[in-house]
């Protein structure tokens, strides 16, 4: 019989060996990474439809492993995993930056999914428990703050503009003294914001540089089309539709859809406006590169005078001054 040929570390990415739940089939082929005749190949160690035990996972600790090993097709169904176990991940003694990452990807993941589904309900429902699963983390795990901050990515999808706003406003929010429900409500309404651009033609989401008026008068409408799509979908709590509807209103009047100001700017939407735009600004882009978030501070300050609201705006820049701690 033909031996399979034995994978290689193109073949492969390392998984954290704590983040295996015993006793529990992963649904995915686990590999060690082994040496023969002077070359490193990686052998099947565990396969998908076999649950991992504790002992197992001892013997391999007391030899000194830490990481296993899956294929790298096998990453979204990785994160999946992790997904499941969210809640109890982000409790279990496992390193904290090992522990953010994951909380990170795992948006990513679910990002990626709705915004290729967004009629999906079960996604939208993913979304939602990815924000109690970080918040948690983010109430539990005192250098939370500050390990999720530095991974914000400073490249421009929209679903990791959508996660980055979310790990940013949740970040904010516990800053200001948030209770966990409320950030729940805010979280997810923030990684659902521009759920909208789903219904806009791609290249004109996706253009760089300027924008015809006729175009932007297209790309405005992204707030109202998210609004009634989530609407059709049914789920999400009221207060988190004003992340959605309001995170392009401007304090002092003259946003879009509803060009309303002041205090008819729910708090929550008044959050979502300055994390929209920080994260725009200090994202790289096609057409700009990614500004320092001291310029970016200084820029909504001083050029997008009448955009934010004051008090929340000097909260976010000793926010970001204390590195989210
Ligand atoms: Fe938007």
């Amino acid at each position: 019989m033909q031996q399979p040929t034995p994978l290689t570390a193109n073949d492969v990415v390392p998984i954290v060996m704590n983040t295996i739940r015993v006793n529990m089939a992963t649904g995915y082929d686990l590999f060690l990474k082994n040496q023969v005749e002077g070359k490193i190949c990686y052998v099947l160690y565990c396969s998908g439809e076999h649950a991992i035990r504790q002992s197992h996972l001892e013997e391999l600790q007391s030899n000194g492993i830490q990481n296993l090993y899956i294929r790298n097709e096998d990453q979204k169904k990785y994160f999946k995993y992790i997904e499941s176990s969210l809640s109890s991940i982000v409790k279990d003694r496992i390193d904290i930056k090992v522990k953010s990452q994951l909380v990170y990807n795992v948006a990513k993941n679910i990002m990626t999914d709705v915004f290729d589904n967004p009629r999906s309900g079960a996604n939208v429902e993913r979304s939602r428990g990815w924000v109690s699963g970080i918040v948690e983390h983010i109430m539990t795990n005192a250098d939370a703050s500050t390990n999720m901050l530095s991974m914000v990515s400073y490249d421009y999808y929209t679903y990791t503009h959508s996660v980055n706003v979310s790990v940013l406003g949740l970040l904010f929010a516990r800053y200001i003294g948030l209770d966990s429900d409320k950030m729940d409500v805010l979280g997810t309404g923030l990684m659902l914001h521009d759920i909208g651009k789903t219904q806009i033609a791609p290249e004109l989401v996706n253009k760089n540089g300027k924008l015809s008026n006729d175009e932007f008068v297209e790309i405005k409408k992204h707030v109202e089309l998210g609004f009634v799509l989530l609407r059709q979908l049914g789920g999400l709590d009221e207060a988190s539709f004003y992340a959605i509807l309001q995170h392009h209103e401007r304090e002092e009047g003259g946003g879009y859809p509803r060009g309303i100001k002041g205090s008819e700017i729910h708090d929550y939407g008044k959050i979502a406006k300055i994390v929209d735009v920080y994260d725009a600004l200090t994202t790289k882009r096609s057409y700009s590169d990614a500004r320092q978030p001291f310029n970016a501070l200084t820029i909504m300050k001083n050029e997008m005078k009448g955009s934010f609201s004051w008090p929340y705006l000097k909260h976010f820049i000793m926010f970001l001054g204390s590195g989210g701690g």
